[in-house]
């Protein structure tokens, strides 16, 4: 019961929790879906792929009929790969429960093929072993390429040809990178094409699946106070800062081909950049928003040499640790100059956005693990608390901080009257902190990803065009970047980052956050 308050006010509740946002008839008993995951012994499929399914499980998301298959070449048995599944299995969803009796149930569904990505012969076997839990059951199936990109198209050809259903739909995950630039992420979306048609090709970007991302377009459309100011009119410029406080250890042959531009830069932080300046679509569909983010991409300007500042780590001790540098690693060459820092300036040319700095910031061992985007506004006009009492509101302008993470928070940097006699402002946060808001646990990306590509559910993965305009503005600049062998500016491990960092942003006036 809610408990007024003496000004009157009614405390507000929090909200009751969400019933799980399905589509899915889950009791259905005459389909099943089978899970594949391709390349079930690595990282990516341990970390994260697994621990997301079962966090479904757990939920009730996943349908009744369902089953999970791991596909690699390390040979497992199925009674190995529930044991290394296990190892990873956390009871997410209620600290407080135990859910190990859950864990055996879904344990109980994993299972495990060992054959080659590139053997439609391993895949046929596959196919069986698939039949065989269907029972007969219309038979939706589900492939997530958790691989390395060279052998994606290898994989794909091998489970359309030899494992794709009939009755049902077949859809395919793919994880990023998305080739390397415009023309081998061009080639890799023709190869996928021989067997796929755009609708089953799932591009992930995790990204797009964190709770305060999704959150972006309901912050904009559903309140009337930020829509008006989403413009030139009133944003001085906005920024999108990713740093973590771990370098590319155990990734540094991946990371050496791609760099941190591809790596976070033209997708994750070009993401969020799109969902944060498209124009309001025509609905939630799929296609109405992937619409608008192409707009406002192809709208953009392509990124410049003079704009972009790159930096890379080296090893620094401190406090009697050594922290290595990232050519410290064995699976980087010793005279690499790829980035694992880089801060860009980028543009939109339209009318909404004409001449507003879009500042990126992406950096690998840093001095913080932190994703924010933040959205700092022009100063009040002929500001009577500057003038007449001399306070340094110049400096203290309305700031809006959207926290992807960690400690999910959106809060809104205000100026506010210090309390007293006097007359003295200070700078003030109308913060919503979600862990104080709200009760239950943020799913993961994975999970929600996972379950809209269940449900078909395309709104949160890459439409191929999307993928084309968002190489299209870093091609070129990541060519010249590599053919004049532009050497990155070297940062202490933990440090801050590069100090051209400092120098792109004031060109453009703009102080970091
Ligand atoms: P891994 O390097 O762990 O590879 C996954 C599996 O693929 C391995 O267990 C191995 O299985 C097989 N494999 C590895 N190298 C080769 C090769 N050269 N030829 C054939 N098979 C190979 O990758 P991750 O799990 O880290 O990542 C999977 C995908 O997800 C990649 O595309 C990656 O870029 C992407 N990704 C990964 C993230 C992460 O945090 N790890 C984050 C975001 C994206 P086996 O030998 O048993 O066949
Ligand atoms: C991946 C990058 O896409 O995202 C990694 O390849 C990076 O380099 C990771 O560490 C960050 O994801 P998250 O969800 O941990 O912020």
């Amino acid at each position: 019961p809610q408990k007024k308050l003496e000004d009157g006010l009614l405390p507000v509740a929090p909200p009751e929790e969400q019933k799980l946002p399905i589509d899915l008839d889950v009791n259905d008993d005459n389909s099943t879906v089978s899970i594949t995951v391709v390349g079930a012994s690595g990282d990516l499929a341990k970390k994260k792929i697994f621990p997301a399914l079962f966090a479904l499980y757990y939920e009730d998301c996943l349908p009744k009929h369902f089953t999970i298959y791991g596909y690699a070449r390390s040979k497992m048995t199925d009674a190995e790969l529930r044991n290394m599944v296990s190892k990873t299995l956390t009871c997410r969803i209620d600290k407080r429960e135990n859910c190990g009796e859950k864990m055996e149930q879904f344990l109980k569904r994993c299972f495990y093929h060992s054959g080659q990505y590139d053997s439609q012969e391993n895949f046929v076997e596959l196919d069986k072993k698939l039949r065989d839990h269907e029972a007969g059951r219309v038979s939706n199936r589900l492939f997530y390429l958790s691989i390395p990109p060279n052998i994606f198209v290898d994989a794909v050809k091998c489970a359309s040809l030899s494992a794709s259903t009939s009755d049902g739909w077949t859809r395919v995950i793919v994880e990023k990178p998305f080739g390397r630039d415009t023309g081998s992420s061009a080639a890799l979306t023709k190869a996928l094409k021989q067997y796929l048609e755009e609708d089953q090709i799932f591009r992930i970007d995790h990204y797009l699946g964190k709770e305060l991302v999704e959150n972006l377009s309901v912050l904009r459309f559903s309140n009337l106070i930020f829509e008006p100011l989403w413009s030139r009119q009133y944003i001085r410029n906005v920024q999108l800062i990713f740093s973590e406080d771990f370098g590319t250890e155990g990734r540094g042959g991946y990371f050496d081909h791609y760099g941190i531009i591809r790596d976070i830069m033209q997708n994750h932080l070009l993401q969020i950049l799109a969902l944060f300046a498209m124009e309001t679509p025509v609905s939630l569909d799929a296609e109405d928003i992937r619409n608008e983010k192409v707009k406002v991409l192809r709208s953009m300007r392509p990124l410049r040499v003079d704009d972009v500042v790159v930096g890379q780590y080296k090893s620094h001790t401190k406090g009697g640790v050594t922290y290595p540098g990232y050519t410290d690693d064995k699976t980087v060459p010793k005279d690499s100059l790829t980035p694992t820092f880089a801060a860009a300036a980028l543009f939109i040319d339209n009318a909404r956005w004409d001449g507003v700095p879009f500042l990126m910031k992406a950096g690998k061992a840093l001095h913080n693990r932190r994703t924010e985007i933040r959205v700092q506004f022009r100063h009040v006009p002929g500001n009577l608390y500057n003038r007449n009492f001399g306070t340094d509101l110049d400096q203290a302008t309305n700031e809006l901080v959207i926290r992807v993470q960690p400690d999910e928070a959106i809060y809104l940097k205000i100026n506010n009257k210090v309390p007293g006699l006097g007359m003295r402002l200070d700078r003030s946060n109308l913060n919503l902190l979600y862990k104080a808001r709200y009760s239950k646990e943020i799913p993961d990306a994975y999970e929600r990803l996972l379950l809209d590509a269940i449900e078909g559910e395309r709104r949160l993965f890459i439409r191929s065009d999307e993928l084309d305009a968002a190489w299209a503005l870093f091609t070129p600049v990541l060519k010249e970047l590599e053919e004049k062998k532009i050497i990155p500016e070297y940062y202490p491990y933990g440090s801050r980052g590069p100090v051209g960092a400092h120098y792109l942003a004031a060109r453009y006036n703009v102080k970091w956050g």
